[in-house]
C-alpha cells in the first residue's frame, strides 16, 4: 500500500469530521436565508434625550434607596478604575465620554418567531453612528450564525482608529438540542473579525475613557429585588417622570446567580411568558462573575427593555442575569456612566411585552 501511514489518514479523517461538525450546522442554516447584516441607513434609528442629573445626586439618592434592599450599602462618586484590568477585563479603561444607550431590536424579534434576518454587525453600527473611539459593552443575542445556534452575547467590543477590539463572549447550550434539565452550557470568546449580533441587545456606547463614574457597593440582600432592580425602582421613586438611564459592569463578589441561557430557537411559537420560561434553561451561577449591561427607569415611548444584564466569568459561567441565590452571602460592586441619551435601532413595528424579564 503506498500513501501516508494508516494513523495520519485516520488522523485526517477524524479532523475533518470534526471541522464538517462545527461548520455543517451554520452552512445549512446560511443556505436557507440571507445572511447579509442590516443595513442601518434602511432601519429606523431614532434618539431620545434622558434626564442626566449630578451623579453626586444620583450617588446620593441611590445610598437612601438601597438600603430596603441590602444592608449594607455604600454608593459613591469615583474615578472609574482600569477596567482593563481583571476582574472586569473590559476592552477598554473607562466607561466615560459622550455615553448614551443604545437598544438594538427587540424581544418580538425573537418571540413568537424568530427573525433570522435580524443579523446587526456592531462594528458598522459604530461606524454608521460615528462613533471612534467608541466602547460598546452590554447584553444581547450572540450572533446565530456563527455558532450555527442561538446564544447569549456579553458584548464588550471597542473601536480605535478604525481598529476593531473584539472581547465578546458568547453562551450556548451544551450539547446543542440537550433537553432542558439535562443541558450545560459552553462559553466562548469570538474572534476578532467576527463582529455580527442578532435580534435583541442593550448596550452602553461611550468612548471608554476614564472618568467619574458612580461606584455602588451593596452586602446581603433583605429585600426582594435584584441588584439592578433595586437601582432602577430607587432611581424611579426619585425622578418619577424625568427617565434616568445608565450603564456600566457590575461584579458578582461573593455568592451565587440565577442565569439563563438561551437554547435554540423554538421549532414552535413562543406565545406568553411561560412559553419562554418552559422554553429558556436555567442554571445557578457562582461568584465571581461580571456583569455588563444598561437600565433605564422610563420608556421614552421607544419600546425600550428596561433592564438587561449579561454575566461572564474567567471559570466558564455565563448568561442572563435574573437575581441571586444567596441573599445573605451576595456581594456586588458595580461602576455605570449616566446616558444622556437612548439610540433605539430597528424598532419593532408590531411590538408585545413577551420575554422581557
Ligand atoms: C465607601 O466607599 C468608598 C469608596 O470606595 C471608600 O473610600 C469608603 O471607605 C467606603 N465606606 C465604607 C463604610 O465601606
Ligand atoms: C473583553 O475583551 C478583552 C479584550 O479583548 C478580553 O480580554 C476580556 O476577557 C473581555 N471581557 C469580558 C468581560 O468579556
Amino acid at each position: 500500500m503506498t500513501g501516508p501511514p494508516l494513523s495520519w489518514r485516520v488522523r485526517w479523517v477524524v479532523a475533518s469530521a470534526i471541522f464538517l461538525a462545527n461548520h455543517i450546522n451554520a452552512a445549512a442554516l446560511s443556505d436557507e436565508v440571507n445572511m447579509a447584516s442590516i443595513d442601518y441607513s434602511k432601519v429606523s434609528i431614532e434618539e431620545k434625550p434622558l434626564y442626566a442629573p449630578p451623579l453626586k445626586e444620583v450617588a446620593e439618592v441611590l445610598s437612601e434607596g438601597l438600603r430596603k434592599t441590602f444592608e449594607f450599602v455604600n454608593v459613591t462618586v469615583e474615578d472609574c478604575p482600569d477596567l482593563t484590568r481583571e476582574p472586569f477585563d473590559l476592552t477598554t479603561p473607562g466607561l466615560s465620554g459622550d455615553s448614551k444607550l443604545v437598544e438594538l431590536g427587540g424581544p418580538p424579534y425573537l418571540t413568537p418567531q424568530v427573525r433570522r434576518d435580524k443579523v446587526y454587525d456592531l462594528a458598522a453600527l459604530l461606524r454608521h453612528l460615528g462613533r471612534d473611539p467608541a466602547l460598546l459593552a452590554g447584553a444581547g443575542a450572540g450572533p446565530w450564525p456563527y455558532l450555527g445556534v442561538n446564544c447569549e452575547g456579553i458584548i464588550n467590543l471597542s473601536v480605535r482608529k478604525g481598529a476593531v477590539t473584539q472581547g465578546t463572549r458568547v453562551v450556548s447550550v451544551a450539547p446543542p438540542g440537550a433537553a432542558k434539565g439535562q443541558a450545560s452550557y459552553v462559553q466562548r470568546r469570538l474572534p476578532p473579525g467576527e463582529t455580527r449580533t442578532a435580534l435583541l441587545g442593550n448596550y452602553l456606547l461611550s468612548e471608554g475613557r476614564p472618568g467619574r463614574v458612580l461606584k455602588v457597593v451593596v452586602e446581603k440582600r433583605i429585600g426582594p429585588s435584584n441588584f439592578i432592580t433595586a437601582i432602577r425602582e430607587a432611581l424611579k421613586e426619585w425622578y418619577g417622570d424625568r427617565a434616568v438611564g445608565l450603564g456600566g459592569a457590575f461584579l458578582l463578589a461573593a455568592g451565587k446567580v440565577k442565569h439563563h441561557v438561551m437554547p435554540d430557537f423554538s421549532a414552535s411559537p413562543l406565545c406568553s411568558d411561560e412559553d419562554v420560561d418552559r422554553w429558556l434553561h436555567y442554571f445557578e451561577m457562582t461568584a465571581p462573575i461580571v456583569h455588563l449591561g444598561t437600565l433605564v427607569t422610563g420608556d421614552l415611548g421607544l419600546d425600550l427593555r428596561v433592564q438587561h444584564f449579561h454575566g461572564y466569568s474567567a471559570h466558564g459561567d455565563g448568561g442572563h442575569y435574573h437575581y441571586d441565590t444567596t441573599p445573605l452571602q451576595v456581594r456586588y460592586e458595580g461602576y455605570f456612566a449616566l446616558a444622556s441619551s437612548v439610540i433605539r435601532v430597528d424598532r419593532p413595528s408590531e411590538t408585545h411585552g413577551i420575554g422581557r424579564d
